[in-house]
């Protein structure tokens, strides 16, 4: 199972250092778990450094620019992201596609420019609620798919985080039930692209310490990307535990 900690624009490098050591006292490794932090840029290379010895803990960065260098002011590239102790980059992340209005092909870019440079791709897919209330959840994020990945090899180093975005940061999250039958719709595009159908898929939105062990004890559900909860170490130690 993986559990990704999304901190969003929060949490710098010495309060990174902080958060770790009271994470790390209250977490013990579990067989077969990883848990991931996807801190702001500045604070990854104070992560990565923090965790270095701890094999089942990882970091990643929120976003890159599919270009390898130039001139893109307040962009990263994935052989910075790298270079800063980053093995992971989430790519498409709601925000990144409705507050900076990222579009489905540059998504596709940026996980063709993340796998390129040896890192995995987290690639975040969801709907709007306007779209689930018309019933076009699966439309949206077979589309959003299908143009991101179009291409990618079946020994990609992928991960899929389904997170609707009606239920990011909002309080309210997609029925356990719910998120395996999109989950399970998901994994059927898959198959179709030629991507292996035991691609981690993990669910995001308004995760927290009392709902996460009923969404991970579905059957499609491999793990968990959670904001606002992982931005305590508590609540975060919390979710990592749940789930067996
Ligand atoms: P949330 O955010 O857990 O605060 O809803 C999830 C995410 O945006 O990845």
């Amino acid at each position: 199972m993986l559990f990704a900690a999304n901190w969003k624009m929060h949490i710098g490098p010495g309060e990174a250092r902080q958060f770790l050591d009271r994470f790390l006292a209250l977490d013990a490794p579990r067989p077969g778990r990883t848990v991931a932090f996807f801190p702001p840029a500045v604070s990854i290379e104070a992560v990565a450094a923090r965790l270095a010895g701890h094999d089942h803990l990882s970091v990643g960065a929120q976003d890159v620019h599919w270009e390898p260098q130039g001139a893109f002011t307040g962009a990263i590239s994935v052989a910075l992201a790298r270079g800063a102790g980053a093995a992971a980059v989430l790519v498409g992340h709601s925000e990144r596609r409705h507050v900076f209005g990222e579009t489905d092909a540059e998504t596709g870019r940026k996980v063709q420019a993340v796998l390129a440079g040896g890192l995995q791709a987290v690639l975040c897919v969801g709907e709007q609620l306007i779209e689930r209330d018309e019933g076009k959840t699966r439309g949206v994020v077979e589309r959003q798919l299908r143009a991101a990945l179009a291409g990618v090899e079946p020994s990609a180093d992928l991960v899929i985080a389904y997170e609707p975005v009606w239920a990011i940061g909002t309080g309210r999250n997609a029925s356990p039930g719910d998120a395996n039958e999109v989950h399970g719709a998901i994994r059927e595009v898959l198959a179709d692209l030629g991507l292996p159908r035991t691609t981690p898929v993990l669910y995001g939105g308004s995760v927290k310490p009392g709902n996460a062990a009923a969404l991970l004890a579905e059957s499609e559900i491999d793990g968990v990307l959670v904001g606002g909860a992982s931005l305590d170490p508590e609540s975060w130690a919390e979710i990592c535990a749940a789930g067996g």
